[in-house]
């Protein structure tokens, strides 16, 4: 099967909102600002092609053909930092239903852990969206897709602001089904010689996660 699509953001106002949120002088409550609103810009992009169908609207001059949305669709932010990224997409689509992933990098393995997940029994959306800033190894992504699929989720579309090349050939490969919609493409991953410890995107943004919480 041909590797999945990934779709860099083009849009101006991304790049511009991308360039702040990665500025050291960037304090949490702008940081937290600016992930709403690129995630915003990013997921108008992301759900272009969902369906519609027909309906018909009086406004107060006469009646006319209108639309509406056919799919449900499911957010699923990827804790903790994928959380940040929720809120606005949510306004956006507020018939939305949200539920969480919850993992964490081990920071010597790199390899994810897992320690939530409450889905239901089965998916009642049609699309989903997974939400997380980072895409470094691409771990947390292939295993939140794992459990997705094996949740019986069909349609699923990762919406995430930076990623690392290594991150999206790992998502890729795991799952050419799925399409990759960013913000931005780094150069690679941090390695022996770099000021960061090692599986950090460069140059990044540093921590997503303490960047928004205050946690760093
Ligand atoms: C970060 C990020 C991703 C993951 C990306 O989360 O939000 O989930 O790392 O790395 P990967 O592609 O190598 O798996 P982190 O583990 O730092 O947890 P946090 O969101 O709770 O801070
Ligand atoms: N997680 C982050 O928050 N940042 C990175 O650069 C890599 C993983």
């Amino acid at each position: 099967m041909a590797h999945a699509q990934v779709y860099p953001s083009a849009h101006p106002l991304v790049k511009h909102k991308l360039s702040l949120l990665r500025s050291t002088k960037t304090e949490p409550k702008k940081f937290r600002e600016l992930v709403r609103e690129i995630s915003i810009l990013l997921a108008y992009e992301a759900t272009a092609d969902l369906g519609l169908h027909e309906t018909r609207v009086t406004t107060p001059l006469a009646e006319t053909p209108g639309w509406a949305l056919s799919e449900k669709i499911g957010l699923v932010p990827i804790l903790r930092a994928g959380l940040g990224m929720v809120e606005g997409i949510w306004e956006m689509m507020p018939s939305a239903e949200v539920w969480h992933i919850g993992l964490y990098r081990d920071e010597q393995t790199l390899k994810p852990v897992t320690y939530y997940n409450k889905l239901p029994i089965e998916p009642r959306v049609s699309v989903v969206l997974v939400l997380d800033p980072m895409l470094a190894t691409g771990g947390s992504a292939v295993a939140t897709v794992d459990i997705l699929k094996k949740w019986g989720a069909k349609r699923i579309k990762y919406v995430g602001l930076i990623a690392a090349p290594e991150g999206i050939a790992r998502l890729q490969e795991a799952h050419p089904d799925v399409p990759i919609y960013l913000g931005a493409i780094d150069e690679r991953l941090t390695g022996e010689g770099d000021p960061w410890p090692h599986g950090y995107i460069m140059p990044g943004l540093g921590d997503a996660g303490d960047r928004q919480f205050g946690t760093g």
